[in-house]
Parts: structure tokens; C-alpha cells; sequence
């Protein structure tokens, strides 16, 4: 188009160039300029047309102006782009000077709180931690502890017979966590059978224990921590010392007044209930003059030592057993034991721990 003058066509894009308010309107008017079938291409195809002094006047002319469209384009671009990031970090702007909003944090659960103490305590006097079953058969729970059937101590234990059995054995629910230093004493007869030097044992269980007894004090599902120590020449005052440092240690009180008192358990001769010191009117613990027992304990049986492979003769030991609700329910002054399985969100709040709280033992941790 020689003559075409192409002052409007460079008016004209420049000003949709300059107005255009996004990247695909940019595009579009690029296309419309350049593209295959674009104003500006349309006439460097006729420049083939012309006569060659035309053609390289023209040629420059029209080089000239798609250096100026495309830089317009190139600049505005940029413009938008910048525009677009400016407001991009402006929404996206995070106030780092605003307070953290509350996480809601959990409560540990006084059983397992209590739980992890008597670990800790025991932890420090090299106590291993054992678990068992929860499903016990009749021999690990009655009679490798030496309560032959028709022991009125199987009466005693209100226990859970399961409609199963493990062999030709009735399954139930533990009773006690004493079937714990049946399985021990067994593995560890096992596993050192070929020792002449064998290393004693020494740890705590931990666990849920079931009885059918239902009230204020008692609760179908419970817990108990066993402890079981043997060795060559381990004796009674082993035992004494350390429950009384335990106790001791978890209460709090380095001064408790700690009580042995004679008693009966199949698995243990002699046997001892441990009793604490406390004051019965104001429930305080401490030398109040009255006396609460706490859990049970003595020297391993003979027998039950026999029966788990252990030669009565070279080793002996100690075990105790203790209710965990109890002792919680005594070092935190809660009242009714059914509040503990209840998920009584306040309840836990008021009662449970921190989990960042210290423990509030004798001498820390
Ligand atoms: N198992 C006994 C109970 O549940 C407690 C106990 C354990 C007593 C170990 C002596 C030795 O009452």
C-alpha cells in the first residue's frame, strides 16, 4: 500500500496498547498487529509488490514501526506484570506482629500421668517395663501363681470368664497383672537356660486388669502395677526399701510413715500389705495416726517360681502389686473412681495434667 500513511495505524495501537488492562488483551491486540493475518504483517507481505526504491523506503518505514509496536507491547507488559505482583503481595500480606491464635491443647489423663511416675520412679532404680495380654487363660492368671481350681482366692477375684478358650484352657480377663511375672519368669528361663550367669530380673507392669465389681471405689476395667525382682540374693529388706522409697517419692514426702503388715497372697511367702500413714478425717497423708493400705507384696512363692522353670533354691525374689486409681485418686484428692472413665471434658481439664507441667515428685525427676 505505498502512500498508505501509517500514522493512524500506530495512533490507533498504541492507544490499545496503553489501555489494554490484562495480559490476554495485550495478546489480542499483539495478534491483531503481528499475528499471521495482523495489520502490520498484511503490509510487510505486500513490500514483495513494489519497485525496489519503494520497497526499501517503506521496508524501514515499516521496520521502524514494529519496533515501536513491539517495545510498546514488550513495556506495557511488564507494566501489568508488575502491577499484578504488586497486588498479589499485598493480599497475600501476613501481619507477623498479630498473636498466635490458642491451639487447643490436650490434658494427660491422671491414670497415665500416675503411670508415667511409677515408670520414671522405678525407671530410676532400673526397672524394665513388661506388658501381657489383657485376654489371660486360667493357668497365667490362677494357677502357675500357685490358686489351684477350687481356691477360694478364685472366688475372691469376681473374675470375667470368657466364652473362649486358649487350648484347653478357660480364657478370661486378668484379674491382676500378676499373670505379667508368670510370662517373664518363663521367657527368662527360656532365653537364659543355657547361662551360668543369669542376669537378674527386675521390672514393672504397668496395665488394665478386670474385675465384675461395680461402685464408687471399684470399676470393672482398672489398673494395676505389678513389680517382680530375682535374683540370688535378693531379701525381704530389698523389698521394704524399695517400696518405701516409691512411696516416698511419689507421694511427694520424703517423711511418709510406710507400714508393713502381715497377710496372705497364694503367690507370695511371706506376704505383706503396705500401708501408708494418713489422717482419716481431713484425708491428709502424712503421720495423721490412722493407717490406709496401699497395695500388696511379699517374697515369690517357691512354688510359683517351679513352675516357671526357675530353681527355687539358686533364686528368689520379690513382687508387689499395687491399684493405680487408688494411689491417683489419694495424691490428687479425687473422690469417685467412675469420674476417671467417664470423658468428662471439664473434668479432665480440672483434673488432667499439662503436658509441658512438670512432675510434682520428691526430688524431681
Ligand atoms: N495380685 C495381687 C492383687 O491383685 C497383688 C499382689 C501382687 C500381691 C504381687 C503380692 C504380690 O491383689
Amino acid at each position: 500500500m505505498p502512500g498508505d500513511d501509517l500514522l493512524p495505524l500506530k495512533t490507533d495501537a498504541l492507544a490499545k496498547i496503553a489501555a489494554a488492562q490484562n495480559p490476554e488483551t495485550l495478546d489480542e491486540i499483539r495478534v491483531s498487529l503481528l499475528g499471521k493475518s495482523g495489520a502490520l504483517t498484511a503490509r510487510l507481505k505486500q513490500l514483495g509488490t513494489l519497485a525496489p526504491e519503494d520497497k526499501k523506503t517503506r521496508g524501514a518505514e515499516l521496520n521502524v514501526l514494529k519496533t515501536t509496536l513491539t517495545d510498546a507491547l514488550a513495556a506495557r507488559r511488564e507494566t501489568l506484570d508488575q502491577a499484578a505482583l504488586t497486588a498479589r503481595l499485598a493480599a497475600e500480606k501476613i501481619d507477623i506482629s498479630a498473636p498466635p491464635r490458642p491451639e487447643p491443647l490436650g490434658a494427660i489423663h491422671p491414670i497415665s500421668r500416675t503411670m508415667e511416675e511409677i515408670a520414671t520412679i522405678f525407671g530410676a532404680q532400673n526397672f524394665a517395663i513388661k506388658d501381657g495380654p489383657d485376654i489371660e487363660d486360667d493357668w497365667y492368671n490362677f494357677s502357675a501363681l500357685n490358686i489351684p481350681a477350687h481356691h477360694p482366692a478364685r472366688a475372691m477375684m469376681d473374675t470375667f470368664y470368657l466364652n473362649a478358650s486358649h487350648g484347653n484352657r478357660p480364657a478370661v480377663l486378668r484379674t491382676h497383672t500378676s499373670p505379667v511375672q508368670i510370662r517373664t519368669m518363663l521367657e527368662w528361663a527360656r532365653l537364659h537356660a543355657t547361662l551360668t550367669e543369669k542376669p537378674p530380673i527386675r521390672i514393672i507392669v504397668p496395665g488394665r486388669t478386670f474385675r465384675a465389681d461395680h461402685d464408687a471405689t471399684h470399676s470393672p476395667m482398672f489398673h494395676q502395677c505389678e513389680g517382680l525382682v530375682i535374683g540370688k540374693d535378693i531379701t525381704l529388706a530389698h523389698l521394704k526399701g524399695c517400696l518405701i522409697d516409691f512411696l516416698r517419692a511419689f507421694f511427694a514426702r520424703p517423711d511418709l510413715p510406710v507400714r508393713f503388715r502381715a497377710s496372705y497372697f497364694p503367690f507370695t511367702e511371706p506376704s505383706m500389705e503396705v500401708d501408708i500413714g494418713w489422717n482419716k478425717k481431713t484425708g491428709e497423708l502424712g503421720g495423721g495416726g490412722d493407717w490406709l493400705e496401699i497395695l500388696g507384696s511379699g517374697m515369690v512363692h517357691p512354688n510359683v517360681l517351679a513352675n516357671c522353670g526357675i530353681d527355687p533354691r539358686e533364686f528368689q525374689g520379690f513382687a508387689f502389686g499395687m491399684g493405680i486409681e487408688r494411689i491417683t485418686m489419694l495424691k490428687h484428692g479425687i473422690s469417685d473412681l467412675r469420674l476417671f472413665y467417664e470423658s468428662d471434658i471439664r473434668w479432665l481439664k480440672h483434673y488432667g495434667f499439662s503436658p509441658l507441667a512438670p512432675a510434682t515428685l520428691h526430688e524431681g525427676l
